[in-house]
């Protein structure tokens, strides 16, 4: 089975690959090297002892689109990663996210409706279900006016994936929104690679660790929460890449009850920021230098998974602790700086 693989180079990407390589998957990865590295694939090569196709391709680029689907006219299924991910940018830049996230996601779209038969998965996020009314969050639950650009172009995205196979019964798909992913791959040879000053949580937290930040800005201790601090779902970047294998195999095997479907993929357990902190201390046995600060605009108060779902029909369950997970970025953060 042969899976092209966009933004294969990237944080949860690179996971993916690996465990699709692991599963006996034939891969090809695009990317257009905007946010990663080529030496990735050399990670991606040590792990699994199988160098994947790379071709750096933008994907905006509508003929080369086509024209790589006529070169690989023997793809099974794409698993759609390559997009523009941060959420301050997107307000700054609306129409280059529009573009690159959804330009692209319907130019595939119009290759893969082409085909006999054709799988596809699509990187959604929590983000779509704003602040939801009802905590653990189910699939169900309605999706709120976005907050941003970015959380709009998830939302557009799985419409138009949900429009599409509508019309188009040759195409399988399945959306997965993912919860906060955070974590490396345990052999420390492929992990996070943020550029320039990290948004997330984790990583800024492991960079303040190592020493490249002065203090974590802990934003808000005064939202309704345990500690006052906003709760979320980190999931381990191997639980959430596996996943991605699981759905493909249920679309690939036809065991899919519609051909668009939507899925969680989270831990169900919460977390606040301040033991996401406290989870640091451990694992590295540094104190963290942090200070309260106030609110970021458009963070939610509370977001964590069902993940009964998941569990049940693709017979997925995350394994990580959030110890374990922050282990693994805390040993990425010092290779990473020490190569
Ligand atoms: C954010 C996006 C989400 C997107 C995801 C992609 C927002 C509102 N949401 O999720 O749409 O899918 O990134 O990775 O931007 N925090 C601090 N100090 C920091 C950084 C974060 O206290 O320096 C807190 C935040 O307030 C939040 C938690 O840590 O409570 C997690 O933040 P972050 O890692 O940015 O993820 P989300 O905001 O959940």
């Amino acid at each position: 089975m042969k899976i092209l693989v966009t933004g294969g180079l990237g944080f949860i990407g690179s996971h993916t690959v690996v465990e699709l390589q692991n599963e006996g998957f034939e891969v090809v990865i695009i990317d257009d090297l905007s946010n990663s590295s080529e030496n990735v694939l050399d990670g991606i090569t040590a792990i699994t002892g199988k160098k994947p196709v790379f071709e750096k391709l933008d994907l905006r680029e509508k003929a080369k689109v086509q024209d790589f689907f006529k070169r690989h006219s023997d793809l099974d299924g794409v698993i759609h990663f390559a997009a523009s991910k941060a959420v301050g940018e997107s307000v700054e830049k609306p129409l280059l996210y529009y573009e690159n996230n959804l330009g692209t996601l319907v130019y595939i779209l119009q290759e893969l409706s082409k085909k006999e038969r054709a799988s596809f998965i699509f990187s959604s996020s929590c983000t779509v279900y704003g602040q939801a009314d009802k905590l653990p969050i189910t699939e169900d639950a309605p999706v709120k006016k976005a907050e941003s650009p970015y959380g709009n172009t998830k939302q557009i995205g799985e419409e138009i994936i949900s429009d599409t196979c509508k019309v188009t019964p040759s195409l399988q798909a399945i959306s997965l929104r993912y919860f906060n992913p955070m974590g490396a791959h345990p052999t420390v040879k492929i992990g996070e690679l943020p550029i320039g000053v990290p948004q997330n949580l984790v990583p800024f937290i492991t960079q303040t660790g190592v020493g490249i930040r002065e203090k974590l800005s802990v934003f808000g201790d005064d939202y309704p929460t345990d500690d006052g601090t906003c709760v979320r779902d980190y999931i381990h970047v191997v639980d959430l890449a596996k996943a991605h294998v699981e759905a493909l195999k249920r679309l690939m095997a036809g065991d899919n009850e519609k051909n668009y479907e939507v899925f969680n993929v989270g831990t169900g357990k919460g977390s606040s920021v301040l033991e996401v902190i406290e989870s640091f201390e451990r694992v590295s046995g540094k104190k963290l230098n942090y200070q309260i600060v106030d609110r970021r605009p458009g963070d939610v108060v509370s977001a964590y998974a069902d993940t009964a779902k998941a569990n049940t029909i693709l017979g997925w369950k995350s394994q990580s602790t959030l110890d374990e997970a922050m282990k693994s970025a805390w040993e990425w953060e010092q290779k990473s700086r020490t190569n």
